[in-house]
């Protein structure tokens, strides 16, 4: 199969530091399941992206240069991720789509962070999953699931394991899309998964097995189902 892994940048903190533990434990993941299959990965800005965003926004910055801070963000989270991956990985993240296609012909897992304002780094991963004709997108979250409504917010969230895309961007689209706030997912890249019909699971980044369950099929987190691919 090939994959596409998004990170949220959150789930490499444990609050201020960089949990470094955890990110040893994916790439002895990762090496095992690039075995067998073709990976690509994509790595976000996290709270630190969302702390310099609020900074900028208190400060009277526009949404576009808040955005631009963010993509630095999570291109340094990148940047951290391919350091422990090692020879396995592409050794810098592309800055623009003719560097993701180039790269992606390098033979090595490409880590991405941002690359353009106005979006989210799950659009980038659903550009790169439309890309390389990848059988799953797994959004890898601080959340085990995706919830009826932001489970941080309302007690009242209901779990949700399979929805049909459509209704996954009636979902999204009760999000506002200001920097620092495509919340779950952004509506760019729901519609890049649903055009091109890409399997896209969310699954919590506590523990890396659950990428292993979400690769081979088994019961974890949401999938989101487009059409049938052809
Ligand atoms: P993300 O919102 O993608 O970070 O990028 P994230 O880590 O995935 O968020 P969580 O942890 O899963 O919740 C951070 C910010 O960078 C800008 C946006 O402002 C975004 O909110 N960004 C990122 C872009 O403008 N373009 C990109 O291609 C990527």
């Amino acid at each position: 199969m090939k994959l596409v892994l998004k990170f949220g940048g959150s789930v490499f903190f444990e609050g201020e530091n960089i949990n470094t533990k955890l990110i040893k434990r994916y790439v002895h993941t990762i090496d095992q399941i690039r075995q067998k299959h073709e990976i690509n990965i994509v790595v976000g800005g996290g709270n630190l992206a969302r702390k310099y965003i609020e900074a900028l926004d208190y400060l009277g910055a526009p949404e576009s240069f808040k955005d631009l801070v963010g993509i630095e963000i999570s291109r340094i989270n990148a940047q951290v991720f391919i350091t422990a991956l090692k020879d396995l990985a592409y050794p810098i993240p592309p800055k623009n789509f003719d560097e993701v296609i180039k790269a992606l012909n390098s033979g090595k897992i490409v880590v991405c962070g941002g690359l353009i304002p106005g979006q989210s780094t799950n659009a980038v991963a659903s550009f790169i999953a439309e890309e390389t004709g990848a059988d799953q997108l797994i959004n890898i979250t601080d959340v085990d699931y995706v919830y009826t409504s932001d489970p941080k917010l309302n007690p009242e969230a209901k779990p949700i394991e399979n929805i049909k895309i459509d209704d996954f961007i009636d979902l999204i689209m009760k999000n506002s899309g200001k920097a620092g706030t495509y919340n779950l997912f952004d509506i760019t890249a729901a519609q890049i998964i649903k055009r091109s019909g890409i399997l896209l699971k969310f699954v919590s980044g506590r523990d890396p097995e659950n990428i292993v369950k979400a690769v081979n099929n088994e019961k974890v987190g949401t999938a989101v189902i487009s059409k049938i691919k052809r």
